[in-house]
Formats: structure tokens, sequence, C-alpha cells
């Protein structure tokens, strides 16, 4: 049997949301490999492959009424995390003391957080996309978790994330920056900075995609639509 914490609040824990709070002042994003704490990895990884296949539909694109499924921008699946599970209350435990942490020391104003388990089977993909656009939406920050056990180089379905100002070359020093997608790795970038894609991977791949979100009213207000 796993046990669970009843909070997030371990020296490891508070080292991990300051090292990903560093990051984000710095780069604006935050790749942290292995990070997510292993019991919180394990219960997440054993609830995504016992959920029944029917609980994942086809992932779309844009919100509301533009919501429409694309086979030429995405082909994964993907299935919205409540509360209603264990592994599910505990990520959101988890994710709700990081959007604390990140408050507290960089007076976000992140006010909710959603998100979903992605499955890409064998071939999908995710073309280059932003997770939010200026005036449009309140996703602020945006957070990926992967639940791959032994990911091999030849598996690909790399993240690959580019910089916005110049988006056919890559943040670093004109090289790509890949994100394998390997067990417990933590990415943390700005929603409307980083475009980014998932390259097709060779074999089933399961993610966490999810976003802290500023409260609707008070980012009008600050960042009135023009
Ligand atoms: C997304 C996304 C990245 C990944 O769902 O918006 O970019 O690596 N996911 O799964
Ligand atoms: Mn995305």
């Amino acid at each position: 049997m796993l046990s669970l914490p009843k909070t997030f609040s371990s020296d490891d824990t508070t080292s991990l949301f300051e090292s990903i709070t560093n990051d984000i002042v710095d780069k604006g994003y935050s790749i942290r490999p292995y990070a997510l704490p292993e019991h919180l990895a394990q219960l997440l990884l054993q609830h995504v492959t016992m959920l029944d296949e029917e609980k994942f539909k086809r992932a779309g694109i844009g919100r509301a009424n533009d919501h429409v499924v694309n086979d030429f921008i995405r082909t994964d699946e993907i299935c919205w995390i409540t509360g209603n599970s264990d592994a599910g209350s505990a990520w959101i435990k988890w994710s709700e003391s990081l959007r604390i942490y990140l408050n507290r020391h960089l007076f976000l104003g992140l006010f909710s957080f959603e998100s979903h388990f992605a499955h890409y089977a064998k071939g999908d993909f995710y073309k280059t996309h932003t997770d939010a656009f200026k005036g449009e939406g309140n996703r602020m920050l945006s957070v990926v978790v992967y639940l791959n056990q032994y990911w091999l180089p030849d598996d690909g379905g790399e993240l690959v994330i580019y910089d916005k100002q110049q988006s056919t070359s890559a943040v670093i020093d004109n090289s790509v920056i890949k994100v394998t997608p390997n067990f417990g790795t933590i990415v943390v970038f700005l929603s409307e900075e980083f475009p980014h894609e998932v390259l097709p991977a060779k074999r089933d791949r399961y993610s966490i995609a999810g976003w802290f979100r500023l409260n609707n009213s008070i980012a009008n207000n600050i960042d009135p639509p023009s």
C-alpha cells in the first residue's frame, strides 16, 4: 500500500518549488528531471494505466464554441483530472501547494488550476502551439509531468520548446530544447511565451498537462483586451 502525506511541505518539496520559482524568474521556464515525489508519480501512473480507455476522449483545440478535433494539429486523447480518486486528489494537493508557493514568492495571483491526463498512442503528436494568447485566455503558467518509466532515446515523443520571438529557432543557442518524457520529470513555463510541440512517440506515452489561471475579472482589469 502506498501511504500519502497530508500535505506537500517537506524540505524536498520546498527546495523543488524554490528551484522552479528561480528558473521561472531567470528564464520563464523550468525543466526538472525526476522531480515529482516518487510516491505521487507512482500513484498517478497506477491510476492512469487503470483508467478505462473510454474515459479518454480525443483532445480538441480552441475553447468552448471554437472547440474542434483536428487530426493535423493533435491526435492524443485526454481525461480531465478530478479529486474523485486518491491519485487525482493527491495531484491536486501537490499543484495547490505549488500554486501557493508561487503566489507567495512571485506575487503572480494564480487563482485556479485545471489539468488532464494525456495518452499519446504510438505515432500520436501535438504540433507547435501556444497554451494561451494575450488578451484571450487567462492561462498564466503551464505545468507538464511525465509518467513513463524506462523511456529510451529511440522512443521519440519529446517535448520541444521554442522561443516566442523566433519560433523557428530554439530557446538556447539555436539548439532545440528537447525534453525526454521520463518518469517524474516536471516542466513549467509561462503559457503565453513558449510555443511547443510533442514529437510522435514510438510507444504509449502518458503525461499530465495543467494550467494555473488568473481570475478572469482580475486579469481583464490588469490587461484589458485592446
Ligand atoms: C498540452 C501539451 C505537452 C506534453 O497538452 O498542451 O503541450 O508533453 N502537452 O504532453
Ligand atoms: Mn501545450
